[in-house]
């Protein structure tokens, strides 16, 4: 069976920067480190004023198509992921192709076009969609194009507001694909919850403390469902694990439930029995939470053993690289967690097609997906292509005074007075120029 895959990717950062310990925590009156060290953020990117999620998710999409030489021909469907949306009816993805019509030759008629909506997880669904449609045999020699984009704002002074973060990945589904193959086997945790949501609203109503608890349940599900189609999650089988990223400090809490759900009846577990024990079995405890209780005292001990802080030094942690200068990136972030490993791999000179990741995506609401990807002997070029370092490095960093401004023109609102002085100026890209019209 032909591989499918990500072929190619394209990455749009706001460009604007919020420094969190720097700026951010001494308006709040915070101890710097509990970003640095307990959220695991430096800064957050913003969108300047003629930025928005369809200027960045056009501009990725444009990056993605020059570098490698594509036309609107070449692609058959355009999905948009996003939990920014301000139209109900029309699809971001028309927008964004209405943007990439006015630079190429052709356009988009012949293509399929929609909105993927999943919270942070519809990102990965889109590609899912793309995979099936590929492998049916419905795309006629064609790519798909899916575009995660957010501008994920809370309102001012939601304890959210130090986990923001805006900005837009594009990535090209395809037959033989140059970066990765995604597996068939899918693994999901899903249920109804109201940890985090947005009725007609832009900023999100968070119930930030239970939307930790819940993403982490989700993910324990999800991972007993992949082992129920995997038979079993082997530890040495992953080079890298991307999860979705809306602070690190999470992912650290992820890893950790996932390290120890993987060791049961290993090994690995069998060699740290004589330092901390083994894992509690809930058949051994006369009520539940008695059982959780000597679950949390195993994980704490857990996390201090060298064999598992090998593990996430080694798996984990180089996912985080790009998650903690940009903040979170809503639909994108796993996304570019699976930047970040690559890049780590590039820096390391590490030659590792072949080799998989364990990639876990979630979305509040809430539902956990986890699957495999196996690297492609195109990795490096396309991963070299990118150009996030320097975009990285030119954003504006903003004070105090001018984040509370911008803050304020990100409103999905067409009565929003946006008339405040840009922050950078735009060269050769999308700009955002009224309601109706955005042009090169
Ligand atoms: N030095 C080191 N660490 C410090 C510190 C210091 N001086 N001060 C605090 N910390 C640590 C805390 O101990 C805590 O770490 P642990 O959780 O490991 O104990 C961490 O820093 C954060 O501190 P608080 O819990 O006190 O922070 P908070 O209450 O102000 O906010 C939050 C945390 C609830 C996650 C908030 O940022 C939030 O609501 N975020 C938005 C919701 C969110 O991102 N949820 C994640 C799951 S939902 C999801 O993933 C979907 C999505 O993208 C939104």
């Amino acid at each position: 069976m032909t591989a499918v895959g990500i072929d190619a990717v394209g990455i749009w950062t706001g460009k604007l920067k919020l420094d969190l310990p720097g700026t951010f925590a001494p308006e709040k009156g915070d101890d710097p480190e509990k970003y640095t060290k307990g959220l695991g953020l430096n800064n957050s990117s913003f969108p300047d004023v003629y930025e928005d999620i369809v200027t960045m998710g056009a501009n990725a999409a444009k990056r993605l198509m020059d570098r490698k030489g594509l036309e609107p021909e070449d692609i058959g469907r355009i999905d948009v992921a996003t939990e920014s949306a301000f139209d109900h009816s029309k699809p971001v993805s028309t927008y964004i192709a209405g943007c990439l019509e006015q630079v190429y030759d052709g356009d988009f008629t012949h293509a399929n076009k929609g909105e993927r909506k999943f919270a942070c997880l519809a990102g990965t669904q889109a590609i899912d969609d793309a995979y099936n449609w590929i492998r049916a045999g419905r795309n006629r020699g064609r790519a798909a194009l899916i575009v995660s984009t957010d501008t994920a704002l809370y309102a001012r002074g939601d304890p959210g507001e130090a986990t923001q973060g805006a900005g837009a990945v594009a990535m090209l589904i395809d037959e033989d694909p140059s970066i990765v193959e995604l597996s068939m086997e899918q693994g999901y945790g899903s249920k109804d919850e109201t940890d985090f949501l947005k009725p007609n609203q832009q900023f999100p109503s968070v119930d930030g403390k239970r939307s930790v608890q819940v993403y982490l349940s989700r993910m324990r599900e999800a991972l007993e469902d992949y082992e129920s189609v995997t038979d079993d999650i082997e530890l040495d089988d992953f080079a890298y694990a991307p999860f979705h990223t809306p602070f690190p400090g999470m992912v650290r809490k992820a890893a950790l439930l996932a390290y120890r759900h993987v060791i049961r009846d290993t090994e690995y577990e069998d060699d740290l029995a004589d330092e901390i024990g083994r894992q509690p079995r809930e058949a051994d405890f006369d009520d539940r939470e008695a059982y959780e209780e000597a679950i949390r005292e195993y994980m704490d001990e857990l996390k201090t053993t060298e064999q598992y802080q090998t593990w996430y030094d080694t798996v984990v942690e180089p996912t985080l690289g790009l998650s903690r200068e940009v903040g979170n990136w809503y639909t994108s972030s796993v996304h570019i967690a699976r930047v970040s490993a690559l890049r780590d791999a590039l820096t390391r000179d590490r030659s590792f097609v072949g080799d998989t990741l364990l990639v876990a995506s979630y979305g509040s609401g809430a539902q956990a997906e986890i699957h495999a990807e196996t690297i492609r002997d195109g990795w490096t070029a396309e991963i070299e292509g990118l150009d996030i370092d320097d975009q990285l490095a030119s954003r504006y960093d903003l004070t105090w005074s001018e984040y509370e401004d911008v803050h304020d023109v990100h409103e999905y609102d067409m009565d929003v007075d946006r008339e405040i002085e840009e922050f950078t100026q735009p060269e050769g890209e999308f700009v955002f120029t009224g309601w109706g019209r955005m042009n090169e």
